[in-house]
């Protein structure tokens, strides 16, 4: 690998419900450099396991320069401090150490939604917006990331916030639309009472969805039935914003590496 390349590319994971995905980033254009490589996540998914996946992804690129890994849990000081969908040995287990344990290669760790807001601000729906953007990630669970003034506010887990007694997301994520056989119209719905429960409490100016419900052929099956107070736009990035968004986060140790 040259040494331009090395300077702008970090290898970003995405740590999904149902897939662990990666790819290399160019992190000045956001675009992945290699078509992604995608895993079934473990059942269980123990760090043990989870971690296995990962380095072989690793060995699939042939990587050796920094690592990013966005995590669906809130992570406090490099540690895993929730886990909704995730195994609970996860809990205080320091995620980037043990990457770098693993591959022995420097790594960085962040949330899924905060890793997807951070690409989608940077090269998506949220580009050169100062004002309150709320992105939301709808897929196994319903992750956030808020900004102002385009920063973030990091590990928010507004995807669990009560709506009329059911956590937002049991009532409103894809893996519930799925499992309850919903049509998008009664789904739409549902997601529709989350939105408002939203805006009560936030107020953002402009909202993103994102998650495998935001790929162009399936938000057509429902946006137009939703309202809200603040813009509502799908995300540009789809898929591919966590992974990117992991990168970003790992940008740094690229610095770090040139002499
Ligand atoms: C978790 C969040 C995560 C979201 C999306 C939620 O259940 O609590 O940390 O961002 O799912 O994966």
């Amino acid at each position: 690998m040259n040494a331009i390349k090395q300077k702008v590319e970090v290898l970003g994971i995405d740590v999904g419900g149902s897939g662990i995905k990666g790819a290399p980033v160019n992190i000045e254009s956001g675009e992945l450099v290699a078509e992604r490589e995608r895993i079934p996540t473990p059942q269980p998914a123990t760090p043990k396991a989870v971690l296995k996946v990962i380095k072989k992804i690793v060995a699939h690129f042939d990587w050796t320069g920094p690592i990013g890994c966005a995590f669906p849990a809130r992570i406090k000081h490099g540690a895993v401090a929730t886990a909704t969908n995730i195994s609970k040995d996860f809990l205080g287990v320091n995620l980037a150490s043990q990457i770098s344990d693993v591959t022995g290669l420097p790594a960085r760790a962040l949330n899924d939604a905060d890793a997807a807001g951070i690409a989608e601000m940077r090269f998506g729906a949220g580009r050169n917006r100062r004002d309150v953007v709320l992105l939301l990630t709808v897929g196994t669970g319903i992750g956030s990331a808020l900004f102002v003034d385009g920063t973030l506010v990091p590990n928010t887990e507004f995807g669990h916030f009560d709506v009329g007694g059911t956590n937002g997301e049991l009532l409103a994520s894809d893996r519930t639309r799925k499992k309850k056989e919903l049509s998008w119209k009664q789904w739409a719905k549902r997601l529709q009472k989350y939105l408002d429960r939203v805006e009560f409490l936030l107020a953002p100016d402009l909202i993103i969805v994102g998650g495998g419900v935001s790929r162009p052929d399936r938000a057509e099956l429902y946006f137009d039935r939703l309202e809200t107070s603040a813009e509502l736009v799908p995300a540009q990035m789809s898929n591919a914003a966590g992974i990117v968004g992991a990168a970003l986060c790992a940008e740094d140790l690229l610095a770090a590496r040139t002499p």
